[in-house]
């Protein structure tokens, strides 16, 4: 059973700057939530509520949000204002959070293991909250990964066709179709040039991981950017057994750049005057 949803949020955001300098980029709002509330509500509806960050200098807000405010509940108690806070304490009653820091910042590879620690030996999820996804009215996109994971039992990545010429945004994978929308991985790729990309199927900021990755991850070495690649260690993963790409129902907004953000505030804003 996948129990657990990892976070990793201590990237400093530098495309958001200067909103990002004195606050974390998850913390960002679509409307009047921020993206990372965004993302825990995915989680939850997938049955997940346990709950991981791995978080970094200045990531402080995150932890406050997930938490009670007693002051500013104490100030709106009786208004018409109260209502605001309901979503946000229903979850923090249902879910548990758990926190850790990553000290240096070498890359998604590196983040994910820092968070073995609070993830132990089970197979868990991971959300990267500046991938806002949505499926209206059906299930989320980890919700339908962790139905795949009960039948194959074994590490999961969200695919999505891009335009193959932004294949250097992204892992791009290359594989065999097993069933509707799902391939088995021969090769991945972190952020190849477009015409060195195997395809254009590009990974999104959704995982299933067993946990053999943690030992895969210690002796991933650093790859594009300098940085320890989750794709590198999905790679080994593959090699040895079996890493599946699925094509994931619904619609992911971009998030981490100004017009994914602008279209996602958009696409919530008719929904609210609908
Ligand atoms: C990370 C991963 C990449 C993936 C992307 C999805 O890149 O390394 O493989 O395609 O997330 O958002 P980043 O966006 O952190 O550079």
């Amino acid at each position: 059973m996948v129990k657990k949803c990892l976070f990793p949020a201590a990237g400093y955001g530098t495309r958001f700057l200067p909103a990002t300098k004195a606050m974390p980029k998850e913390m960002l709002p679509i409307l009047n939530k921020p993206l990372i509330q965004y993302g825990v509500e995915e989680a939850m509806s997938a049955g997940i509520s346990d709950i991981a960050f791995v978080t970094g200098r200045g990531k402080r807000a995150i932890e406050d949000h997930f938490d009670l405010s007693y002051e500013l509940e104490h100030q709106i108690k009786g208004t018409n204002k109260e209502s605001y806070l309901n979503d946000i304490n229903k979850i923090i009653q249902k879910c548990t959070f758990s926190y850790t820091r990553q000290i240096e910042m070498k890359g998604l590879g590196h983040a994910i293991l820092s968070g073995e620690t609070l993830i132990g030996n089970e197979p868990f999820s991971v959300i990267l909250a500046d991938d806002l996804c949505i499926n209206s009215n059906s299930h989320g996109v980890l919700y339908q990964m962790i139905k795949i994971y009960e039948k194959y039992k074994c590490s999961i990545v969200a695919i999505e066709e891009i335009d193959k010429n932004e294949t250097n945004r992204y892992g791009i994978i290359e594989g065999k179709l097993i069933e509707e929308g799902l391939y088995l991985i021969s090769n991945m790729v972190e952020k190849p040039n477009p015409k060195d990309a195997p395809s254009n199927l590009a990974i999104i900021g959704r995982y299933i991981l067993t946990p053999d990755i943690f030992e895969i991850l210690k002796n991933t070495k650093a790859g594009v950017g300098g940085e320890i690649q989750i794709t590198d260690a999905l790679l080994a993963q593959a090699k040895n057994g079996m890493v599946l790409a699925y094509k994931f129902k619904g619609k992911r907004f971009d998030c981490g750049n100004i017009d994914g953000f602008v279209e996602a505030t958009n696409h919530f804003y008719k929904l609210l005057k609908k």
